[in-house]
């Protein structure tokens, strides 16, 4: 880890800042502390929701949690799958759950499957109901049933977007439908054989209000696509131009960065 960048990123945004020089250091630390919280929800009576996010930044992450996890006592494991219990960030409207570019899908293949875990374990609000807005409002009652989020995993989008909730967004948003941004749109075409037109239009998404709710957050970006945004995020103040921003607020967040993204700031700072 980078001490003297990690300095100077905390001195712009105050909170647990981690900066590593490539994404494969990041990862194995991530997963480390993921683990190491995973390994005491096995201590607790009741503990609250998993927070997990989608999108490529997750891809790598899941993958070298699955491996983790799967080096684990089968006694433990076995603990640690009966009591799962996660909720999604978000889903496409309109997509089936076993539509290959869902988010459910991609969930599937990514840690369902692998670690042979129950579907109804991995919540994800679902983007094929005939009412949307009902199902958004459902599925934040579920949450706020269980307690809101323990840990929450997020990526950061290039709009500065968390989980849908698109610029410009209030703190107190809950769970709804959004429409989805074009840059939003054009980001996410990758999954959909780069048809904008394939794209969904609208989404379900868990609100600043539940994610910001969550004990403790891990923000991770990395790569140079990110670099723009993640200099606004560490800039500028807290406003709803920037959704991304209200995590200013939250009192026990984990930002990881590799050095891709910090590229814009670290050519910046040593220019001036
Ligand atoms: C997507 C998802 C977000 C994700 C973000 C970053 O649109 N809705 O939850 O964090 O954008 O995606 P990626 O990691 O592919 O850059």
């Amino acid at each position: 880890m980078n001490r003297h960048l990690t300095n100077i990123v905390y001195e712009k945004f105050p909170c647990q800042v981690k900066v590593w020089n490539d994404s494969s250091n990041l990862i194995e630390s991530l997963v480390d502390v993921l683990e190491s919280r995973l390994r005491l929800r096995l201590t607790e009576v009741a503990p609250k929701p998993l927070g997990l996010a989608t999108g490529r930044t997750m891809q790598p992450i899941y993958m070298s949690l699955v491996l983790r996890l799967q080096s684990w006592s089968l006694i433990d494991l076995d603990r640690l799958l009966e009591g799962w219990c996660s909720f999604n960030l978000d889903e496409y409207v309109g997509l089936k759950c076993d539509d290959i570019r869902s988010y459910a899908s991609y969930m599937s293949s990514c840690l369902g499957k692998p670690l042979r875990l129950a579907p109804s374990k991995m919540r994800i609000p679902d983007g094929f109901s005939t009412e949307p807005q009902k199902e958004a409002t459902l599925y934040a009652e579920q949450l706020k049933s269980l307690g809101g989020i323990g840990i929450q995993l997020l990526g950061l989008g290039e709009n500065g977007h968390l989980g849908f909730n698109e610029p410009p967004c209030s703190p107190d948003t809950t769970c709804r439908v959004v429409s989805l941004a074009a840059s939003t749109r054009k980001q996410n075409a990758f999954s959909f054989r780069n048809n904008l037109q394939l794209v969904p239009a609208s989404a379900i998404t868990l609100g600043l209000k539940e994610i910001l709710s969550a004990d403790e957050i891990h923000l991770v970006v990395t790569g140079a696509n990110k670099a723009d945004i993640l200099f606004s995020l560490l800039h500028d103040s807290a406003s709803d131009k920037l959704p991304a921003s209200w995590l200013r607020r939250h009192k026990n967040l984990f930002l990881w960065v590799d050095y891709n993204a910090l590229s814009k700031m670290i050519a910046i700072s040593s220019s001036s």
